[in-house]
């Protein structure tokens, strides 16, 4: 193996993307050096480059949803070797971040891919999946038992959920967990064209995203028969809170993908709770139930209880990241996730 690679760098804030050449980092104690055969584009790396959040060390190399193969270990790896296939989360630190051709994982973030899910499908997972896992199931946030777990599978039967934002990435794995789960109905908003592959996921209901508040607040309260809603996940924004707050049960928990909740949010809910959260299952607070996840991620794939998300390709290798981001900037992906081969760049 070379000691160089190809990466793509974010050359400063606000900056533009370019591909360069950096080293092949050495994996430390618990870590896997992972030869990047598939990465996924997230609304992150737009945030990060057009609103200048989050990073401050530039030129930085960005991405955090990779899968690939297990080139080397780092001291203390045991349930991993040469060879195994494996998805990953990544992170924006440079040796970390998953636009690049070789990166470093954390093995206890990392999990074995089936044979029944290739490199690209792959990808689509980790942040997907965790953000979804996290706002639901960690005691950080809505804190429900989570389904991955004998006490928490099957534990909702006959109460309703309700997601705005069906066919976002992280929509699609809450639709799935939420199934798990037993929840019933599984009420989601979406473009109508995402409505049939929403379906095959679980959800029982899909309706329309353009209707108005008050017909999807009126079609939400008849599919739901009085029961009441004592969840609701948000993973879009929406012009306001008044929706979902309405829909909710007094007490109830309106589960969101904002990393943080301020006053003003809790104010729009009053009597009831906001849940915000950070979609790493690596973090203090988050490694109990993100490591959980992690164990089962090859169990639920291979079983098919957890399918990843749809995959368009994207070409010229690394090079093709920077169109795909604009096109997510733009609201023009629908209900698929963006992949790159960085092998591929030349
Ligand atoms: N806090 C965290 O750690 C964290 C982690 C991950 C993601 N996030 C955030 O979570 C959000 C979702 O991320 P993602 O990667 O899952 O998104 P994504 O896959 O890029 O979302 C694209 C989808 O958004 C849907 N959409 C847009 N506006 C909508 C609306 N008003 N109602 C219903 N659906 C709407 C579209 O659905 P249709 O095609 O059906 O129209 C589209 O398919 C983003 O804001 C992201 O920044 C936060």
């Amino acid at each position: 193996m070379s000691a160089q690679q190809k990466a793509l760098f974010l050359t400063k804030k606000h900056g533009d993307w370019e591909v360069g050449t950096t080293e092949v980092p050495t994996p430390g104690p618990g870590q896997l050096l992972v030869k990047v055969e598939a990465t996924a584009l997230n609304p992150l790396e737009v945030g990060i480059q057009v609103r200048g959040i989050l990073v401050e060390d530039y030129p930085a190399i960005l991405g955090v949803d990779a899968a690939g193969t297990v080139e080397a270990l780092g001291e203390g790896v045991a349930d991993f070797a040469v060879g195994d296939r494996v998805l990953i989360e990544g992170s924006f630190i440079n040796g970390k971040g998953t636009f690049q051709q070789y990166t470093l994982a954390e093995a206890v973030v990392s999990a074995k891919i089936p044979n029944n899910i290739t490199f690209d499908q792959a990808a689509s997972v980790p942040l997907g999946l965790a953000t979804a896992a996290l706002a639901l199931f960690d005691q950080g946030s809505a804190g429900l038992p989570p389904p991955w777990e004998e006490s928490g599978k099957g534990r909702f039967a006959g109460k309703p959920f309700v997601l705005f934002g069906g066919a976002t990435s992280v929509g699609q794995y809450a639709i799935q967990l939420a199934k798990l789960s037993g929840f019933s109905p599984i009420i989601a908003t979406a473009s109508p064209s995402n409505a049939p592959y929403l379906h095959t996921l679980g959800a029982t209901h899909v309706l329309d995203r353009a209707l108005a508040p008050d017909a999807l607040l009126s079609q939400i309260t008849q599919l739901t028969s009085g029961v009441p809603v004592e969840i609701v996940f948000l993973t879009v924004q929406l012009p306001s809170l008044e929706l979902p707050v309405s829909v909710l049960a007094p007490g109830g928990t309106l589960a969101t993908v904002w990393p943080v909740i301020d006053d003003a949010k809790r104010a729009a809910a009053p009597g009831k709770k906001v849940a915000g959260v950070y979609g790493s299952a690596n973090t203090k607070a988050t490694r109990e139930t993100g490591h959980s996840l992690y164990r089962s991620i090859p169990r639920l794939l291979a079983s098919g209880e957890l399918k990843p998300n749809r995959v368009e390709n994207l070409a010229d290798g690394l090079k093709g990241i920077a169109a795909g981001l604009k096109k997510m900037e733009k609201g023009e992906v629908s209900g698929v996730k963006l992949v790159v081969r960085p092998q591929e760049t030349l």
